[in-house]
């Protein structure tokens, strides 16, 4: 696929941005890959473009954001953009949302990014996020002062090796260097780090990612206060604090203000244990001829410093209020049984009583309110860490400084174990986006053991026939295209079939377009291009149920011989009509 508005010129020149920057074009190919972690520690891992972490997207809030996803893994993947309320079907889940990405095959994922802030990316596939695909995707405000002024900002993002750690995950290959125990920032080990350079009076906002399969963090700047502008992304009123707690799957965005000069550490600890520095970052004034900090040196504010708590926080203008008389209340107890979930006699970990997959997805109904109040029961649960995120929607937390009337938003709630403050907590969301949407536990252990369960909507938002919980495109009233099983079906001469999902009983049609130097587009139908000439390639009839099953054989004409093709739209109505290209985004296969 041509990237054809190219991000580099949209950037360039500000007036282009309203006319060019519609879409913030990237790929992303998910590969095994050895990364160096730090001096003598090299590991297989699996990477994003042979990087650890994954690159940075950039994206402006109302833009496009048009992300190829080359599954070059050994197994089906996805592509996750947690945090980012996109429509359905473009989420990332593998069976929830679409079928996975087959080895060997690729997917766009492409969608209006409706909210500026931090965000991440990983596969909804849970050793493989462990095994190192992740990264973050930062989106710009369209109007840049909803933000506080900063010059630079600073992607800060955390990891755990869960291998090394002891977990049963299966994450990154072990490997044994000096004080190295298991925890990475930015990709490196805290021996590996290059020093973050910055200057005098500069206001430098990092973007803490906690990407961690499994790890709650504290992280501290030594000599340096921080103030707290972003919640998972959202705005909030800024707080001054020492140190930042971070669970798995958390973001912070914080301001630094540059004052103290010098050569300092950015330092991670246990959320539990804060005497003991993980893995380290190092901050480096200009000129400064201070010693790089030890690796296990324990920053004053990191181990007894002021932390951020939830209370604090209140959000900024727009967040709609705090309700008495939610439209729905659910209880969310967390707790744990013997038995009974995926791996047969091993504990599970439960939300209300439940164990994925033998759950009862919660109901939805457009513009509800909903309440969640969050608690843990027993022992095992209880002495545990919960951060509970759910897809597609914020939540508005509630008890905190922004009251009923500026409530904070989130969308990843650390829920603490008993006996401490956040061991229950109360949050709203409005149901404002058709489809079936993850609601788990974002520690990969827990959720493995059963903490996921979905929010549904059954009405058909779209009136094209296929309720929301089961149509991939709920918003779309068109016909879906799906993946077929293997790459190898898709080369000149092949056949197979694929799947169309669609009204019971339509009749559909499918149009593939061929790559050429010069791509048709096709201005009304918004982003939807055909590479080069495009062909009609056949019908089918869906039946009773939604998929329809969609027999195909490749040409192979002299000139196709290593030629990719893609499937480009669908159209559907009687035979020969007039094509109506449905197919919302391209689906490319080489
Ligand atoms: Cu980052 Cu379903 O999660
Ligand atoms: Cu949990």
């Amino acid at each position: 696929m041509k990237q054809r508005f190219a991000r580099t010129a949209a950037v360039a020149f500000a007036w282009c941005l309203a006319v060019f920057a519609q879409v913030a074009d990237y790929t992303l190919v998910a590969a095994p890959g050895s990364v160096t972690l730090g001096p003598g520690l090299t590991q297989q891992a699996l990477v994003f473009n042979g990087q650890l972490p994954g690159p940075t997207l950039s994206a402006t809030q109302g833009q496009v954001l048009r992300v190829r996803f080359v599954n070059q893994l050994s197994a089906p993947s996805s592509l996750h953009f947690h945090g980012i309320n996109m429509q359905g079907g473009m989420d990332g889940v593998p069976g929830v949302t679409r079928p996975a990405v087959a080895p060997g095959q690729e997917f766009v994922y492409e969608f209006t990014v409706p909210d500026s802030g931090t965000f991440w990316y990983h596969p909804h596939v849970e050793d493989q996020m462990t095994s190192g695909l992740y990264g973050m995707v930062r989106v710009a405000p369209t109007n840049p002062s909803v933000d506080p002024p900063y010059d630079v900002d600073v992607p800060i993002i955390l990891h755990d090796d869960t291998t090394h750690a002891g977990g049963f995950i299966g994450g990154m290959m072990n490997g044994t260097a000096t004080g190295y125990v298991g925890h990475v920032l930015n990709g490196k080990t805290s021996l590996g780090q290059t020093p973050i350079s910055v200057t005098q009076g500069q206001r430098v906002r990092f973007r803490f990612l906690n990407a961690a399969a499994r790890s709650h963090y504290v992280v501290a700047l030594d000599g340096h206060p921080m103030q707290v502008t972003h919640a998972d992304g959202h705005r909030v009123n800024a707080i001054t604090t020492s140190a930042l707690p971070i669970g798995a799957g958390e973001r912070w965005d914080a301001i630094v203000v540059m004052n103290n000069p010098g050569v300092w550490s950015l330092a991670a600890s246990d959320i539990a244990t804060r005497t003991t520095t993980l893995v380290r970052g190092v901050v480096a004034y200009a000129g400064s001829t201070a010693a790089v900090p030890s690796p296990t040196f324990v920053p004053a504010n990191l181990s007894t410093g002021s932390l951020l708590s939830y209370a604090q926080l209140s959000g900024v203008s727009g967040t709609p209020p705090i309700t008495s008389t939610p439209t729905r209340t659910y209880p969310m107890v967390i707790g744990s049984t013997m038995g009974g979930g995926m791996g047969g006699g091993a504990m599970t970990l439960t939300i209300n009583g439940q164990a994925w997959p033998n759950v009862t997805p919660y109901n939805l109904t457009l513009n509800d309110s909903v309440q969640l109040n969050f608690s843990t029961s027993g022992m095992m649960a209880g002495m545990m860490y919960h951060p509970m995120h759910l897809h597609g929607h914020v939540y508005r937390l509630m008890g905190t400084a922004g009251g009923t009337s500026s409530p904070p938003k989130k969308d990843t709630l650390l829920i603490r174990p008993t006996g401490q403050v956040g061991n229950t907590a109360s949050v709203q969301f409005i149901a404002d986006n058709p489809g079936e949407w993850m609601f788990h536990c974002h520690d990969s252990e827990h959720q493995m053991m059963g903490m996921m369960n979905t929010f549904r909507y059954s009405a058909d938002a779209d009136a094209d026939g296929l309720a929301d919980d089961v149509d991939w495109d709920p918003l779309i009233p068109n016909p879906v295209l799906t993946i077929p099983e293997t790459a190898a079906a898709f080369v000149p001469g092949g056949a197979g079939e694929i799947l169309v999902q669609a009204r019971p009983s339509t009749t559909v049609d499918l149009w593939l377009g061929f790559p050429s130097s010069t791509p048709t587009a096709f201005p009304p139908l918004g982003t939807l291009q055909i590479d080069g000439p495009y062909m009609y390639a056949g019908t089918a009839v869906s039946g009773v149920g939604l998929n329809a099953a969609f027999p195909y054989a490749v040409p192979n004409p002299f000139t196709l011989s290593g030629v990719r093709f893609g499937l480009q739209a669908v159209t559907w109505g009687p035979n020969g009509a007039t094509p109506k290209f449905s197919s919302w985004h391209p689906i490319t296969f080489w």
